[in-house]
C-alpha cells in the first residue's frame, strides 16, 4: 500500500490578522484568523482534515475554492462543510470528517456563513 503524504504546499503571508482560538477535535488551538477555516487550520500546522468512505485514506485541502471537496470537515455540529469557503470564528468546534457523513436535515437551520452568505 502507498502512503501519500498531505503536507500542505500553502504558505501564510506576512503580517496576518490576530490569533483566534478555535477548538479542533475536542483540543484548543490558536489559529491565524481572518482567513478561510482550511487556510487557518493548515497555517496551524493541521494536514489531516478527512479520510474518504471507501479507503480510509488521509485528505487535506487541495483546490481552496470550492470545487475538490477534499476540505470537508464537521463545524459547530454540522458535518460536510467546505472549509476552504467558511471563514475562521472564535469559539469554534472543528472536527476532521471521519469516512462519509450524512448531510443535515432539509428543515435544519443553515448557519448563516454557509455557502458564503
Ligand atoms: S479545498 Fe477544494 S473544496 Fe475546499
Amino acid at each position: 500500500m502507498t502512503s501519500h503524504s498531505t503536507q500542505s504546499l500553502f504558505k501564510p503571508l506576512p503580517g496576518v490578522d490576530a490569533p483566534v482560538d478555535i477548538w479542533f477535535n475536542d483540543q484548543p488551538l490558536s489559529v491565524p484568523g481572518g482567513r478561510s477555516v482550511a487556510a487557518a487550520l493548515l497555517a496551524a500546522g493541521v494536514s489531516r482534515f478527512r479520510t474518504t468512505p471507501v479507503s480510509g485514506s488521509a485528505r487535506a485541502p487541495y483546490c481552496m475554492m470550492g470545487a475538490c471537496f477534499e476540505c470537508l470537515v464537521e463545524i459547530d455540529g454540522i458535518p460536510s462543510r467546505q472549509s476552504c469557503m467558511v471563514q475562521v470564528q472564535p469559539g469554534m468546534r472543528i472536527h476532521t470528517q471521519e469516512g462519509a457523513r450524512d448531510l443535515p436535515p432539509m428543515s435544519a437551520e443553515v448557519p448563516e456563513n454557509v455557502h458564503g452568505r
